[in-house]
């Protein structure tokens, strides 16, 4: 049985272990493929034709997502800061990438083309990963390993437990996912180190997936994603800061690289919002990732690419900036004001956020245009890029033909009991309905 009071701490050293994890297997070494690219030319692949030749790809995105404006919400900072007009309307909008492919939206489908576009290639016939038990990574996996014909290995740690993260954990099942239960973090280390090293020796049967997606090929799906937006709203109308949360830093590593191969490095700053572990998911490991990935993708091109991609000084404070102080109190854990943020969004402007990512992402940018006007200085214009996948996990539930409905956990293996049965409670401060 899980000791409740040990588990925000857990959650600190998970949260450490698997970023640590991720980070030293993250590297890709993989042969030179052919390619599984789909006839679409995406704009990664208008950008540098050549990383096409290299880098297999099976698309799951259909469609840009929508850019848009979020004027209501705008208008009511405004308003709650004392203007009774809003003189600078139009400064904040928003990236919606929860649209980004139903079931599997949110940030991973993005990432996930990447990947298992890799694992198709050689030919897995697993996946396996990682992730706190209410994975959204997790969970996104298990769909695409569905959708693909492919297996699925789920190495899953300890988190605060809410109803969310119950309901991942059946819908996970409902997919016919392998769930390993871990409560405590070296146990789970030693896991993700076994199943790495199984993976390595598979002869490609299984493919491991680092946690969040973010290896330098799962982060191409960001590098993407900026052009994308380019491509979208055009290099002039790019807006000043984009904010996005960080978890494994992929998503914001990827978006950086991307400014520097769009050619707007320092127009337009990525701003991280940590809501992991600092120790390892921080600033200077952020920026290490997007060296790493910019390094990726120059190794990858032929050189009438590569001489078109500029150097860009991934140091530098204008281009890139981590703020710490939305992650207290912890991982999965969130302030009473971040539940009044996800409620105002989703009343305003008809917008899921969840608590562990969105929802202070969305705080940051709300406190920042709050200062602003207040003094009633124009906002930089900014860019919320929603990650977060909100689609209703009751269509992975409800359809599935469970054996006895009322205690559908039962199907899981015995060791999720305990987070089912009332052994382990529910955090009853925390809004239920917000997801993890
Ligand atoms: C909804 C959501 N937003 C943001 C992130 C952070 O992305 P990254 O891990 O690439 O930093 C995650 C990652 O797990 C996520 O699930």
């Amino acid at each position: 049985m899980l000791n409740p009071s040990k588990r925000s701490k857990n959650t600190l050293l998970f949260t450490a272990l698997f970023c640590q994890v991720s980070a030293g297997m993250a590297a890709d070494s993989a042969g030179v493929p052919q390619n599984l690219a789909t006839t679409d030319t995406i704009p990664l692949f208008k950008r540098l034709p050549t990383l096409e030749k290299r880098i297999p790809r099976l698309p799951i995105l259909e469609q840009f997502t929508p850019h848009e404006r979020l004027t209501k919400l705008e208008q009511d900072i405004a308003s709650q800061a004392g203007l009774t007009e809003n003189p600078f309307q139009g400064r904040l909008t928003i990236k919606r990438d929860d649209l980004s492919s139903n079931q599997l939206g949110g940030n991973k489908a993005r990432k996930l083309e990447f990947l298992i576009g890799q694992a198709k290639q050689n030919r897995a016939t697993t996946l396996v990963t990682s992730g706190m038990w209410g994975s959204n990574h997790a969970l996104a996996t298990a769909v695409a390993a569905k959708q693909n014909g492919l297996k699925a290995t789920m190495i899953l740690g300890p988190q605060p437990l809410t109803e969310n993260v119950r309901q991942k954990l059946l819908s996970m099942h409902t997919l016919g996912a392998n769930l390993r239960f871990h409560s405590h973090l070296v146990g789970m280390g030693f896991d993700i180190a076994k199943y790495y090293i199984k993976a390595k020796f598979s002869g490609g049967n299984l493919y491991y997936i680092p946690s969040g997606g973010s290896s330098e090929r799962g982060e191409l799906g960001y590098v993407n994603a900026f052009l994308e937006l380019s491509q979208q709203v055009g290099l002039e109308q790019l807006p000043e800061r984009i904010v996005v949360p960080v978890g494994t830093m992929g998503t914001a590593a990827g978006l950086l690289v991307g400014s520097c191969i769009a050619g707007v490095f320092e127009k337009v700053q990525i701003v991280g919002i940590g809501i992991a572990m600092p120790l390892l998911s921080n600033e200077r490991s952020a920026r290490k990732e997007a060296k790493k990935l910019h390094r990726f993708i120059r190794n990858q091109v032929e050189k009438s690419d590569r001489v078109t991609i500029p150097d860009c000084d991934y140091d530098s404070e204008k281009a890139f900036s981590f703020v710490t102080q939305y992650y207290s109190p912890g991982y999965g854990a969130a302030k009473p004001v971040i539940f009044e943020t996800i409620d105002r969004v989703n009343r305003l402007e008809n917008i899921h956020l969840d608590r562990t990512y969105s929802g202070k992402a969305m705080q940051f940018i709300i406190d920042e245009f709050s200062a602003s006007y207040q003094k009633k200085l124009r906002p930089p214009s900014t860019l919320f890029w929603l990650t977060y996948n909100s689609h209703d996990l009751n269509d992975f539930i409800d359809p599935y033909p469970w054996k006895n409905f009322a205690e559908k956990w039962r199907e899981l293996p015995s060791s999720f009991w305990q987070l089912f049965s009332g052994e382990l409670p529910l955090e009853t401060n925390l809004d239920p309905s917000a997801s993890e």
